[in-house]
């Protein structure tokens, strides 16, 4: 292997030790830090990271509240229980799973969440603060991408970054913050003509399609930052990402591992995401 690994288990355990000091600090002042969690429906996949976020927020002392709606539950009922969330004081922030069930409004849902309360960054507020450059809520999963390679140490002025994905979740607010580093930044879709020029160019890739082994190592410049968002499941039910793993490390000069890489980090910006919504509240108490 070539590149080295950037370890999101190991960055998040850092960095989770720190968020934990913070969640301590405010309990002394009265203030528990609270996220709550809403998951409407049975997917498999939104089971194990809405899980994954109950256990995050135990490590570092946070309360946590999961809201498990069946999957036939109405518009309005979401509705209420992010407005009942809203007017909580000891939740500071809100977050529903997506993918939402199909009869749902996802955009009227996220909506709904007062934006003091949205660690997700979802709501066209903050999504609008990060596109005018201006302090808001980031995205976790692009936040903590964004910190994974910060941790290179690679000064990112000028240098191709090539984003593969436009989603609302990742691609596009991961393109907003490359820009604010002064990255050229190209954004690729399935629609792309000829994705791997584009992709052979960049200095920092980032792939964000869904697809397994769907970046292979001849689409990988020499050297490159890799970072893959993908979290698959192959044929044998092992979890994968978008970049082919064992090919690719022998080109790229950093890669993230999956599982144990952007999925571990998505959590820990959660929990600061939190925490900062908490410190922030406490301070208008
Ligand atoms: N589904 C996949 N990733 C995310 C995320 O970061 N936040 C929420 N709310 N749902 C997701």
């Amino acid at each position: 292997m070539s590149a080295q690994l950037l370890d999101g288990k190991l960055m998040s355990d850092e960095l989770r030790v720190r968020i934990a000091e913070r969640v301590a600090l405010l309990k002394e002042k009265g203030v528990q830090p609270g996220l709550a969690v809403i998951l409407v429906g049975e997917d498999p996949a939104s089971q194990i990271y809405v899980r994954n976020k109950e256990k995050g927020c135990e490590q570092v002392g946070m309360h946590s509240v999961a809201i498990r709606l069946p999957e036939n539950t109405t518009q309005a009922e979401l509705e209420g229980h992010i407005r009942a969330l809203n007017a909580d004081a000891s939740i500071h922030g809100i977050l529903v799973q997506l993918p939402l069930p199909k009869h749902l409004d996802e955009a009227a849902a996220l909506a709904v969440i007062v934006p003091e309360k949205d660690v997700d960054g979802f709501h066209v507020q903050n999504a609008g603060k990060l596109m005018s450059g201006l302090p808001g809520v980031v995205a976790c999963t692009p936040k903590g991408a964004m910190e994974m390679i910060r941790r290179t140490g690679v000064n990112l002025s000028g240098k191709e970054a090539v984003v593969v994905g436009r989603s609302n979740i990742v691609g596009k607010p991961m393109a907003m913050l490359l820009l604010q580093q002064n990255c050229t930044v190209t954004m690729c879709h399935s629609r792309t003509a000829d994705l791997a020029a584009h992709t052979r160019r960049a200095d920092v890739l980032v792939a964000a399609v869904g697809k397994a082994k769907f970046i292979t190592a001849d689409m990988v410049k020499p050297g490159a930052i890799v970072i893959d968002v993908g979290i698959n499941r192959n044929a044998e039910g092992k979890v994968v990402g978008d970049v082919d793993f064992d090919a690719v490390k022998e080109v790229a000069g950093w890669i993230t591992p999956v599982p144990g890489g952007v999925g571990r980090m998505t959590i820990t910006m959660l929990l600061e995401n939190t925490v900062e919504a908490a410190e922030r509240a406490a301070l208008n108490k």
